[in-house]
């Protein structure tokens, strides 16, 4: 399967990696662009220095092999160039992995094959609730990411946001993010993690202040005891999906995959690779396989085409 625009329609695809969105991608940026110049100096003083030798004046050539530019060009360049970029560099980043202050937005995202367990804690770092393959934030702030990995190193990367950070199993790695202005910014697992590594995207949804908040709160109560209960979440029991899924305010509680409490609100299916609607859940549930080869939730081909409906009307009314 290829992908030429994010599934949701909004956030681009192939994220952009040189349009800075926030605060923490814009020293990136800037880093990105002076490595970029400095390299590109230091090729164009190499290749003049082998026109001079290949072709220049003998009195220049000999110049060229004297031991003083040997220790010059050799040495002390590569030297002071490399040192002052290092440490340049560290200037320019080493805010964006500090602990969270007091009162600073955390969210735990962890690295799973192949998707993302996504957790917002409260001001102890407590869990709040869980979400999946979607990160909201509110705009003007800063959010510090907790990344971890429950199986093998994946890295997490909307290149709009901030750089990439892997996700190590076992270690706890920091990193924020802001947004300056709503939208949606599309984002990729960058580090090769097996199977579908290149069908692992996510999306990170900045919402002004207001609307983060209406979101939050939708967010945190479950929104399948409002749903009217339909045939749809019995063929959801009877096929067995709660022992991998869990959806808020029932009995399925699996934690085996993405939890499902609000999956109809979702903008992506399959972690970032398909719009979320009910002909694409139904999809999905049926032959998961197909849309994403090696995945870990397994075909259903045994439901009838009467029972997908149900399950993903079910789903989908999940908001
Ligand atoms: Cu996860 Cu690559």
């Amino acid at each position: 399967m290829t992908r030429s625009a994010a599934p949701d329609g909004t956030a681009s695809w192939p994220p952009p990696a040189l349009d800075p969105a926030g605060p923490f991608a814009e020293p990136l940026h800037t880093l990105s662009w002076v490595l970029f110049g400095m390299g590109l100096i230091v090729t164009l003083i190499v290749v003049a220095a082998l026109a001079v030798a290949l072709f220049g004046p003998r009195r220049w050539r000999d110049r060229l092999g004297g031991r003083k530019l040997i220790w010059i060009g050799g040495l002390a360049f590569p030297v002071v160039v490399l040192s002052g970029l290092l440490i340049y560099g560290l200037g320019l980043t080493s805010h964006l992995t500090q602990e969270p202050e007091p009162g600073e937005m955390r969210i735990r995202v962890t690295g799973e094959m192949w998707w993302w367990r996504v957790a917002y804690l409260d001001g102890e770092g407590r869990e709040a609730f869980q979400d999946a393959n979607e990160l909201h934030i509110p705009t003007g702030q800063p959010v510090v990411l907790e990344l971890d990995s429950a199986d093998v190193i994946h890295s997490f990367w909307v290149p709009r946001l901030a750089g990439k950070v892997d996700m190590i199993p076992g270690r706890r790695n920091l990193m924020r993010i802001q947004a300056d202005a709503p939208g949606a910014f599309g984002g990729q697992c960058a580090e090769y993690c097996g199977g579908p590594h290149a069908l692992m995207g996510l999306v990170v949804v900045a919402h002004a202040p207001a609307d983060y908040q209406a979101w939050l709160a939708r967010q945190s109560q479950p929104a399948a005891t409002v749903a009217i209960p339909m045939p749809g979440m019995q063929v959801f029991q009877r096929a067995g999906c709660g022992a991998c899924h869990t959806v808020a305010g029932t009995v399925f509680n699996g934690q085996a995959g993405p939890d499902l409490s609000h999956v109809g609100s979702r903008r992506t299916l399959g972690a970032g690779i398909l719009p979320n609607n009910q002909g694409t859940l139904a999809g999905w549930i049926s032959d998961s396989q197909a849309i994403k080869p090696g995945n870990r939730m397994p075909a259903y081909p045994v439901l009838t085409g009467q029972e997908l409906r149900d399950v993903s009307a079910w789903l989908e009314s999940l908001k």
